[in-house]
This record gives C-alpha cells, sequence and structure tokens, in this order.
C-alpha cells in the first residue's frame, strides 16, 4: 500500500485528483468505481475545473458508485445518487446511460445487487476504485463484521456510522439505517484502488487498516492484500501513524 502525505485537506484533494485524472487521460473507456461522503468533494471540485479548463474528457468513462441509502429517492437530496450528480455529473460530460448508482428503492434486493455486480463485470471490472473510509474503518458500507462481505448486498449501518452521517440530516433519527454497498469482494476485484482519508477523527482507522491485523473487524485493513492501493491522507489523518508513515 502506497500512502501519501498531503499537508491539508485541498493538498489530498489536488493529489488525488491527479490520480483519477491521469486514469482517464491514459484510458478515456475507464470504469471508475466512486464514492460519495465529504472526503472527495476537493477532489470532485478539482476533477471539474480541470473539465472546464479542457484537460479532461469524461465522455467515454463508465461509472459504478459504491452505495446508496435504503429508501431514499434518487431524487432526496441526501441520497448518493443526488450527491454525484450535484458534485460532479452535473458539470462534466459524462453520458447519463454509463453512470450507474445503486437504486434506493430496489424493490429485489438480492436480485438487484446481483445485477449491479454483473453489469460491472460485464463492463470490464473497475479499473479505478475510488473509496473514503469511516471513523470504524468501513470502506464502502461494509461495517466492523465478523467475516468479510462478498458482492454488493443490504447493510445494517452501524451506530457510529449513523451518528457520523447525522451532520447531513436534520437529526440522528432521520438517517436510514440501511444502505446497499458493493461488498468487500467487489471492492477488491478493482485493478487499483485510490483511498482518500482526511481528519483527526479517522487517524485510528488509518492506523488500524494500513498497519493493524487484517481482520473484517476493520474492514478497511483488507486493503493491505490488494496489489494497487494508494492512500492519500492530510496530516491530520496520520497523525497517530508516527514513523509508521515516511
Ligand atoms: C461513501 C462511502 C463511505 C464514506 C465514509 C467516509 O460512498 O462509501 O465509506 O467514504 O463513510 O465518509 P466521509 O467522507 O463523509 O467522512
Amino acid at each position: 500500500m502506497k500512502i501519501i502525505r498531503a499537508k491539508d485537506y485541498d493538498e489530498l484533494s489536488r493529489k488525488a485528483a491527479n490520480v483519477i485524472a491521469a486514469q482517464v487521460i491514459v484510458k478515456p473507456r475507464s470504469v471508475l468505481g466512486l464514492a460519495t461522503g465529504s472526503s472527495p468533494v476537493g477532489l470532485y471540485k478539482e476533477l471539474v475545473a480541470r473539465y472546464k479548463l479542457g484537460d479532461l474528457d469524461f465522455s467515454g468513462i463508465r461509472s459504478w458508485n459504491l452505495d446508496e441509502y435504503v429508501g431514499l429517492t434518487p431524487d432526496h437530496d441526501q441520497s448518493y445518487h443526488y450527491f454525484m450528480y450535484d458534485n460532479l455529473f452535473n458539470h462534466v460530460n459524462a453520458r447519463p446511460e454509463n453512470i450507474h448508482v445503486p437504486n434506493g428503492l430496489w424493490k429485489n434486493p438480492e436480485a438487484d445487487c446481483a445485477a449491479y455486480d454483473a453489469e460491472i463485470v460485464e463492463a470490464g471490472g473497475v479499473d479505478l476504485q475510488l473509496l473514503g473510509m469511516g471513523t470504524n474503518g468501513h470502506i464502502g458500507f461494509n461495517e466492523p463484521d465478523e467475516v468479510f462481505t462478498r458482492g454488493t448486498h443490504i447493510v445494517d449501518l452501524a451506530e457510529t456510522t449513523i451518528n457520523d452521517n447525522k451532520r447531513f440530516f436534520a437529526s440522528a433519527a432521520d438517517v436510514p439505517k440501511q444502505a446497499f454497498s458493493m461488498g468487500i469482494g467487489t471492492i477488491m476485484c478493482a485493478r487499483k484502488i485510490l483511498v482518500v482519508v482526511s481528519g483527526e477523527n479517522k487517524a485510528q482507522a488509518v492506523k488500524n487498516a494500513c498497519f493493524g491485523p487484517i481482520t473484517p473487524k476493520v474492514p478497511g485493513s483488507i486493503l493491505q492484500l490488494h496489489p494497487d492501493v494508494t492512500m492519500v491522507c492530510d496530516e491530520a489523518a496520520l497523525s497517530v501513524c508516527g514513523d509508521l508513515v515516511k
């Protein structure tokens, strides 16, 4: 795992945007796995700016998002579908038919999740998967558990996640209790993985995921087994790693 140190969130966003920009330039038909949440907001802004400068072309890319809250309609302003359009797709030339986000209203979760994974395989697999990380070490919405999950599936959100994400809702009671999420297996099939982590509240999760035992109790620790992971962290997110990160 390659860990890149950034002095603050802005530098983290620029460095991470460089990795995605390089991918899109080198392979214009890339399959991207995309993430939401506060961590990638800055890097999406960077990508939009570079698109506006004429340096990036998204017309060939295909994308599948990591996750979505169960029960939220795509036009709900806290849905991840809405987030992706608001932060990226409304501002660049990706083709709507190439953009995929799990639908919070899926009626047959098992079949719909399996179809989502099958579409990714059919597209040739994910070239570059973007991830954030939860304070409990989750990736996607794969929460600490006894086992690693395989494919896209329905998840009961952990109390810590509901608590962390209540800042986006009127109250904790308004945060959906479940989500659809790519599985650990889906994520680990990506050819390259880019993780962005910012803030002191993530510092212990970063240390556990990068240097602790590989265990489903820290879902991000599985990334130690992937051959091509780049993690971009700001100083605050690395604050308990000490000399482990140069
Ligand atoms: C989002 C996702 C989550 C977030 C994580 C961190 O699509 O899958 O794993 O990356 O919860 O969220 P933020 O960035 O809001 O701290």
